[in-house]
């Protein structure tokens, strides 16, 4: 069933959809369970490249499985390693980078993502991306750690350069002070030699 705005993933899934094209590279930079690997595998088609991070060999596992079942590898490299290893694996040139922080569902909570890898991920990230690239972060604060991760992203995000990125950030207003929130990163910087 559609949950609409109910599910956190709602606006940043149709905005990736809009900006994606057949072709693209892109970055899972978060595997888990593999549903945002197939989605971007999915919008970027066989012609695209998809890479997917998880420092969990049950999550790279899991999004084994589940490309598998969609026929959906070909095009996907998995890596079992840091996110923060973006700049050492992927090109230039990247179209969107998806985050989803936490820990793995169904899993154990003690294995999340960390600020201090995942603000040196994003640095990667923020570089390898292409002009009007995306980046989209999901943050959860309801675990233990989760505060303190996203406090480091809001101070983090809040100060690179506006004339090089937007942030966006979308809240619920009624959901509580721990409810899951999203932050949309775009670069506006245009860089030599890439086509508009
Ligand atoms: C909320 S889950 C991701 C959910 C996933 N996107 C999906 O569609 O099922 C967060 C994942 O981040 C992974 N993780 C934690 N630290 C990481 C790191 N430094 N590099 C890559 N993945 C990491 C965890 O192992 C966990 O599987």
């Amino acid at each position: 069933m559609d949950r609409g705005i109910q599910d956190i993933q709602f606006v940043i899934k149709d905005y990736l959809k809009k900006t994606i094209s057949v072709g693209d590279i892109v970055v899972d930079a978060t595997a888990g369970l593999g549903r945002d690997t197939l989605f971007l595998a999915q919008c970027v088609g066989a012609e695209g490249k998809v890479y997917a991070f998880d420092i969990q060999e049950q999550a790279i596992e899991a999004t084994r499985e589940l490309l598998r079942r969609f026929n959906m590898m070909s095009n996907v490299n998995l890596l079992h390693e840091s996110h923060s290893n973006i700049p050492n694996r992927v090109p230039n040139g990247v179209k969107a980078v998806m985050f989803n922080l936490g820990y793995l569902p169904g899993s154990t909570s003690k294995i999340i993502t960390t600020p201090e890898t995942t603000i040196k991920a994003l640095e990667g990230a923020l570089d390898v991306l292409a002009s009007n690239g995306i980046i989209t972060i999901v943050v959860y604060r309801g675990h233990e750690g989760g505060l303190r991760e996203s406090l480091a992203l809001i101070d983090f995000l809040s100060n690179i350069p506006k004339k090089d990125f937007c942030v966006l950030q979308g809240n619920y207003l009624n959901q509580g002070e721990t409810s899951p929130y999203w932050i949309m990163i775009q670069k506006t910087r245009r860089i030599a030699n890439e086509s508009p």
